[in-house]
């Protein structure tokens, strides 16, 4: 039966200029660059420069993904940016965006998933264009996260980075067929038992400070494999798709070993499995899309590949898409 399906036609991504490096933190921290490739597969991140707000990286993602759909703002009537890093309290990073992009039409806001929201931005981009109440839509994920991080704790600190990604998605009639193109099927999930296994320590409505980022490590890992297994393979089997049909998983970029796990238990090999970690290292909702962007601009991506995109976040919140390019 026909039906609208919300395709990706264009992608995009921005990282701030300044690299930093394990041996840097190294320097400064009780650290070693062999401790944190082998226990997590990061080799550097970038960090924003001062003055430079999540929703300049998220701008800057945004026109690379427009460019590549051969679009310009004004053909955009959606912006949903996934975001744990606004640049104020309020107003949404999205409206920020929307004004920088110079549009004064189509509606914006912002989500809040952390680590999963670029694929609660997804789902809800997607449910709004197959309903036909929007056509083409910028989901966006962008992060400043060297900000909420306390740069003594060595537990935490070496692992993020900051970063954008970006999609453009239109709506499209499509026959209504798993062999369609675009996405094909999403799965979302939280738990809010979790919460203070990875949580910020302040907010506007508590401490009225920003806060610092907090995780116990070792528990989130075990959450997170099991988590994404199990939302893979529901996600798979709502597109009736197996995992031998996938070619390429684009997953959060939290820990290598993590994405190892996640393959293994799904019986797909490394190797179609795309991974950024070591370049960008955990770039919360900003991961999933400056992958895609990245295997897509390597040409890695090819017309009808399965992708199986997937994120664990703080909540925990965790959540898949299938999709076909
Ligand atoms: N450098 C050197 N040693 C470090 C370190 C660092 N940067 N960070 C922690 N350690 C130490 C710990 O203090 C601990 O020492 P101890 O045994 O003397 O207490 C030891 O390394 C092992 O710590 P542990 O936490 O068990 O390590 P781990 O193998 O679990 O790796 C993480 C730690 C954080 C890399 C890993 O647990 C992880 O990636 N967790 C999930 C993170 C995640 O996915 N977060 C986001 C989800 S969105």
């Amino acid at each position: 039966m026909s039906r609208l399906r919300a395709c990706i036609i264009g992608t995009g991504s921005y990282l701030p200029a300044r690299v930093l490096s394990n041996a840097e933190l190294a320097a400064r921290l009780d650290t070693s660059d062999e401790w944190i490739i082998e226990r997590t597969g990061i080799r550097q991140r970038h960090i924003a420069a001062d003055g430079e707000f999540t929703s300049d990286l998220g701008t800057a993602a945004a026109l690379n993904a427009l460019d590549s759909a051969g679009l310009a703002p004004a053909d955009i009537d959606l912006i949903i940016v996934a975001t744990a890093t606004p640049d104020q309290t309020f107003p949404a990073v999205a409206t920020v965006i929307q004004h920088k992009l110079g549009m004064t039409h189509g509606v914006a806001f912002d989500v809040g998933a952390v680590c999963s929201g670029f694929l609660y931005a997804l789902s809800v981009a997607d449910a709004l264009l197959t309903s036909g109440a929007y056509r083409t839509a910028l989901v966006i994920g962008a992060e400043t996260f060297s900000r909420l991080l306390d740069w003594e704790d060595r537990t935490t600190c070496v692992l993020f980075g900051d970063g954008a990604g970006a999609v453009v998605l239109r709506a499209q009639a499509s026959p209504g067929l798993s062999s369609d193109t675009g996405i094909l099927a999403t799965r979302l999930h939280s738990d809010g038992r979790y919460n203070d296994l990875l949580h910020v320590d302040g907010g506007p409505g508590s401490t009225g400070t920003t806060g610092k980022l907090r995780m116990k490590g070792r528990e989130v890992f075990r959450h997170a494999v099991t988590n994404l297994a199990a939302v893979m393979t529901e996600t798979l089997g709502a597109a009736d798709l197996a995992p031998a049909d996938v070619r390429w998983v684009i997953p959060h970029q939290a820990n290598l070993r993590i994405l190892e796990g996640t393959a293994k238990k799904l019986g797909l090999p490394i190797d179609r499995v795309v991974v950024t970690v070591d370049r960008h290292a955990n770039t919360s909702a900003a991961s999933v899309p400056l992958a895609l962007d990245t295997a897509v601009r390597d040409g890695r991506i090819a017309p009808g590949d399965i992708l199986l995109l997937e994120a664990m976040g703080g909540g925990f919140t965790w959540g898949a898409a299938a999709v076909r390019w």
